[in-house]
């Protein structure tokens, strides 16, 4: 059998929110070997410049690629959405960004053509969001907004909290004035508060979970690549992250919704 079936999937992101995405992968495609890497000790992101974010992703990168991964898919919405190109240049093998997908999701979605895209400042002033839905239909208008409290709450485990929902109303009332059918949580750590988000906007409007869709395209992707693992027996998971941070273990093992055993901390630039 060609070893490369069987390497894994290097997933990574800013720092834990990517979770969301081995989540959904582990649940779409059980045989699938996976090694994650979170930079937690650089967390967050979504607050820096384009320079910082693509010097950090492309040293991620490179050692994800050590590891001989036979796909990288860069979880975070920040990264994907300034640093995607320069990522694809120096891989050898393919890269998914979960731009793409929520934005190809939202797309197939709407009915009305009035799409909202929530996510940091820094995803949400690249226009990433707006590009790719305009990209697949010009037709559609994208209001988007940036919400950069809902990381630190999410972090903090106050998924369902009141200062949470008072944020959240806040942030999401602009985006309901303006009619919008499909809302795109265009950043890693939302889906976990996709309960009190559904709340707010009501049943009528449509959340993008951009890790369900991402886990979707993997799978079509390994299957016209002809990538998939053919063994079918338990994959192997691989932590690894920057930093341990305080409380690192609960908050990873609520995000994958099991516990997840060892986790490596690699000291980046290698
Ligand atoms: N992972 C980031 C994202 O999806 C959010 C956290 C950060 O700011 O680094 O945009």
């Amino acid at each position: 059998m060609d070893l490369k079936l069987i390497h894994s999937i290097g997933v990574f992101d800013s720092g834990i929110g990517g979770l969301t995405v081995v989540r959904s992968l582990m649940e779409r495609l059980p045989f699938e070997n996976i090694i994650y890497f979170g930079d937690t000790a650089r967390v967050p992101y979504g607050v820096k410049s384009v320079e910082t974010i693509t010097q950090y992703a492309t040293e991620i990168t490179d050692y994800l690629l050590k590891q001989r991964v036979k796909l990288l898919i860069i979880a975070c919405n920040t990264i994907a959405s300034v640093a995607y190109e320069p990522i694809q240049e120096r891989s050898p093998v393919p890269v998914l960004g979960v731009i793409e997908a929520g934005a190809l999701c939202a797309v197939e979605a709407t009915k009305t053509k009035q799409v909202a895209v929530i996510g940091t400042p820094t995803t949400i002033n690249s226009n990433a969001y707006a590009r790719t839905i305009h990209q697949n239909d010009p037709s559609i208008r994208v209001f988007s907004q940036a919400c950069p409290l809902f990381v630190p709450l999410v972090e903090e485990g106050w998924l369902d909290h009141p200062v949470t929902r008072l944020t959240a109303q806040e942030y999401l009332k602009p985006i309901l004035a303006e009619h919008v059918d499909t809302l795109v949580l265009g950043c890693t750590h939302y889906p976990l508060l996709k309960p009190l988000i559904q709340d707010i906007v009501g049943k009528s409007i449509h959340l993008v979970d951009s890790a369900e869709a991402m886990a979707e395209i993997t799978a079509k992707l390994l299957q016209k690549r002809g990538l998939a693992n053919p063994l079918r027996i338990p994959p192997e998971y691989h932590f690894c992250v920057s930093d341990v941070p305080f409380r690192f273990q609960t908050i990873a093992e609520r995000f994958l919704g099991r516990s997840i055993g060892h986790v490596e901390v690699v000291k980046l630039p290698l």
